[in-house]
């Protein structure tokens, strides 16, 4: 297959005005594809616009909170209004807080609000984006997750919960969208170095500890670039054989035994 494979595609990415999120954006862009960005946060949007156009890459920013059913059917109408297409779903819009606190102070409203954005988002942009997905000829949806999932720090409940949830609604999707040629993977990623990729409030440099490296057994820590390479290749009929996978990339941290 050509590298013009994206050519003409439209790419839809949650949370992509930041982070691994935008990494992949700018990947989708370079790749050809017509991306299509849909976040929470106008002044990471603004950033962004004015961080692509400097590279020539004309990208469409769209307010969304993926939390909201009726602003995600508002985001697929706008899709179908000003695109009429949709080839890739990409659902990486995820949030972290609360990060840590113990099980007994746990507010119960902030469970539900990190549920509500990374299991109950994803869910709704795939249901909304169907009838657009439908029509494409190899459609794909993927589900960005976390190795958080699989396994936990002490006192991370609302998170992992999401993504363990996130990782089982991926092989639910593919399993009861395979009758649409709809194919749906996950990426799981590791710990993933998004300093350079903040907005400007919140930007800073990377410095990593020799400590931080040599606990990955590739020796680094990971970057958006390494998600955006898997998802170019996962969302294209390149992966026309995989679907209901989830692709761990976090530098084999998560396979490395530990003795002490
Ligand atoms: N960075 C890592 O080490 C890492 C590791 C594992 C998994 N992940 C996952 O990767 C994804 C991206 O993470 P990141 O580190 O780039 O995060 P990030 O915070 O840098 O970017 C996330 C983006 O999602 C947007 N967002 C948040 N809530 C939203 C909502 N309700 N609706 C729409 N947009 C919303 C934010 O505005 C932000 O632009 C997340 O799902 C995260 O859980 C990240």
């Amino acid at each position: 297959m050509a590298d013009t494979y994206y050519k003409g595609k439209v790419v839809l990415i949650t949370g992509g005005a930041q982070g691994i999120g935008l990494g992949m954006a700018q990947a989708f862009a370079k790749a050809g594809a017509y991306v299509l960005i849909a976040d929470a946060d106008k002044e990471a949007r603004q950033e962004a616009v004015a961080r692509l156009s400097k590279e020539n890459l004309t990208i469409d920013f769209i307010a969304c909170d993926v939390s909201s059913e009726q602003q995600v059917i508002d985001l697929l109408q706008y899709v179908r209004e000003k695109h009429g297409q949709l080839d890739v779903l990409i659902n990486n819009a995820g949030i972290a807080d609360p990060f840590m606190g113990n099980l007994d102070e746990l507010q119960m409203k902030d469970f539900d609000r990190v549920l509500a954005v990374n299991l109950r988002g994803p869910l709704l942009c795939s249901k909304y984006s169907l009838p657009l997905l439908r029509k494409s000829l190899h459609p794909a949806i993927l589900n960005i997750t976390s190795t958080r999932a699989f396994m936990s720090e002490p006192d991370t409940f609302a998170y992992s919960a999401s993504k363990g949830g996130l990782e089982a609604l991926t092989h639910s999707l593919a399993v009861s969208l395979a009758k649409d040629k709809i194919r749906v993977n996950a990426i799981a990623p590791g710990w993933i170095e998004t300093g350079e990729w903040q907005k400007k409030s919140q930007k800073y440099t990377p410095s990593h500890t020799r400590e931080d490296k040599e606990q990955h057994p590739v020796g680094r820590v990971g970057k958006p670039e390494d998600i955006a390479e898997a998802a170019l290749f996962l969302c294209s009929e390149k992966a026309g054989f995989i679907t209901g996978q989830s692709l761990t990339i976090d530098g084999g941290m998560t396979v490395k035994m530990i003795y002490h």
